[in-house]
């Protein structure tokens, strides 16, 4: 009885915080690990509004088509410094194309970050990569519970299993 109690304050109290306030982005720096791979024309934050920015990427690869990607996903919070949290995952990226329900976290986050970009679909890849304009909606990730705090996702994605690029998204959750 009175650890139910308990336990209904903490929920009471926690679940709010760690539900509510959504992701703000900040800040994002791309680097090309191969520049006769890959180069960006493109990297920047815009801030459209108090609290809102907007993404946008450009990247020009310079040997097409590519038949095989991998893309790392890692997050990582700030205490002392940025520590991984949660999750890192390599998937590879033309198989899981085919099969996105295979890999339920990183299809969650592809629902949200694949809605603004020419990048969704499967091998082979003959065109520059392409992010237009991507905002980050407050409901977007909200089956993510995450503690408030300074957060850093960082992608990084290999052609013929050689890292070439990397993209690191720094974000606040409220
Ligand atoms: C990623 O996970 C692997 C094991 O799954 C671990 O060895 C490695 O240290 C982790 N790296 C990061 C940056 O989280
Ligand atoms: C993903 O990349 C990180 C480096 O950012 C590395 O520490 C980690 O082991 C990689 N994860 C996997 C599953 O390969
Ligand atoms: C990606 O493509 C699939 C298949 O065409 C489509 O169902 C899905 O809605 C697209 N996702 C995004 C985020 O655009």
């Amino acid at each position: 009885m009175r650890t139910g109690l308990i336990v209904g304050v903490i929920w009471v109290f926690l679940w709010p915080r760690l539900v509510h306030g959504g992701f703000v982005l900040q800040n994002v720096i791309c680097e090309s690990l191969d520049a006769s791979y890959a180069e960006f024309k493109r990297c920047e934050m815009k801030v459209v509004r108090r609290g809102v920015a907007s993404f946008y990427m450009l990247v020009k690869l310079h040997k097409l088509p590519i038949n095989s990607v991998d893309v790392n996903v890692s997050l990582f919070k700030r205490s002392n410094g940025y520590r991984p949290f949660l999750f890192n995952q390599t998937v590879d990226y033309c198989y899981y194309m085919r099969n996105p329900q295979a890999h339920p976290l990183i299809y969650m986050l592809h629902k949200v970050l694949f809605k603004k970009t020419n990048m969704n679909h499967s091998c082979p890849f003959d065109h520059d990569l392409r992010v237009d304009d991507f905002t980050y909606d407050q409901n977007d990730l909200l089956d993510l519970p995450l503690p408030s705090g300074d957060y850093m996702l960082k992608i990084l994605y290999a052609s013929y299993k050689t890292w070439r690029i990397s993209t690191k998204v720094y974000m606040k959750k409220n």
